[in-house]
């Protein structure tokens, strides 16, 4: 062997030694590529090496390159050893600082509710339902004519007082009772019919059990032979199937234009049965509502012959029929949707 191949032989394991301890005490990926490169870039100490060869005598070129390319093999796989130690300990590392405590409890997502005014109308369409009667909603928004006229409220006529008109311009008004839903029927289906409309109507009224923006729930049905009886039979249907008791109600004459009888419903409180409570003011007796015969005034408006077709009508306030089941006693609390009272129903 030649004296050059020998000092090379040494100069090798040096750098060997030297490279192997660089690599292994760097700590991060970076670190490390920069020591590799130190040794194996274009600049570094065995690229150098491998030039050097071009100096030398021919008979020494072969063994000086394969021992230097012995070498830079050995760094190599050094270098590949320590990058994946490296990785996989930065891979640790990384899953130990974003671990997950999966025992620790959650988030609780709330879920939301059916507001109780929905749940109260929803369940008297659905009670009226069962006998036959088909929902309907109409616009808020009416004109004079649905609204009064053809419910026989004309102009002056002092029914117009009784429902504190929101007026708008030109010739409508916010609907300001369920009522109109009774002309649109009329006006478009086949008789008989059995209908039940819903939805908010406005007044210019309020105070603890008055609200400008309320919501009605209102029967409509027409036959040929339609009585009193019929439609008290159907408002204690009603009424029982939605207290869920067997409560009397009474009829006591009142006065709509668009009825003819009249009466104005009272059910026997259901809270304490008719014995007198608080919310009756200890009459035994709640006032829910308003009904009648339709007026054949009404029939004559729509076009409907009135000496064959009768019908009887009522109208619910539903906010009432709430307070009543749910024993609230301020009618303000349903529009507020304050969580806590939403909650509980
Ligand atoms: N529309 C009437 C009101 O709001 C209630 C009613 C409806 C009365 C149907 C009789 C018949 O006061």
């Amino acid at each position: 062997m030649s004296p050059v191949i020998q000092d090379l032989k040494k100069k090798l394991e040096e750098i060997k030694v030297q490279a192997r301890e660089a690599l292994e005490s760097v700590e991060d990926v970076q670190a490390l590529y920069d020591v590799k490169v130190g040794f194996l870039g274009k600049q570094g100490v065995l690229t150098q090496l491998m030039k050097e060869m071009g100096q030398l005598p021919v008979s020494d070129r072969p063994q000086w390159g394969l021992l230097v390319n012995e070498a830079k093999n050995f760094l190599e796989q050094v270098y590949q050893e320590r990058f994946s130690e490296l990785k996989s300990k930065e891979l640790m590392q990384k899953l130990q600082r974003e671990k997950i405590d999966m025992t620790l409890p959650g988030s609780v997502a709330r879920v939301g509710k059916i507001h109780v005014l929905s749940q109260v109308t929803e369940e008297l369409v659905a009670i009226l339902s069962r006998i036959g009667y088909a929902l309907r909603l109409g616009p808020i928004i009416e004109s004079d004519f649905y609204n009064f006229e053809a419910l026989n409220i004309p102009a002056d006529h002092p029914a117009r007082d009784m429902q504190d008109t929101f007026f708008l311009e030109g010739d409508y008004v916010l609907r300001t009772h369920t009522s109109p839903i009774q002309i649109h029927s009329l006006e478009k289906e086949k008789l008989p019919l059995r209908v039940v409309g819903t939805g908010a109507v406005f007044r210019c009224d309020h105070d603890i059990s008055h609200l400008p923006h309320f919501h009605q729930l209102e029967g409509l049905c027409v036959d040929e032979r339609i009585s009193m009886a019929d439609l008290k039979g159907t408002i204690r249907y009603l009424v029982e199937n939605f207290f869920k008791k067997n409560l009397m109600i009474r009829f006591r004459p009142s006065f709509f234009p668009f009825t003819e009888p009249s009466a104005e419903v009272d059910c026997q409180c259901p809270l304490c049965d008719g014995r007198g409570c608080q919310v009756c003011k200890s009459s035994g007796w709640i006032e829910i509502g308003g009904c009648g015969l339709v007026n054949p005034k009404v029939f004559s408006k729509v076009g409907i012959n009135f000496q064959k077709w009768q019908g009887f009508a009522f109208g619910f306030g539903i906010e009432r029929m709430a307070m009543i089941r749910h024993r609230v006693d301020d009618i303000r609390l349903f529009p507020e949707n304050d969580l806590r009272f939403v909650k509980q129903f």
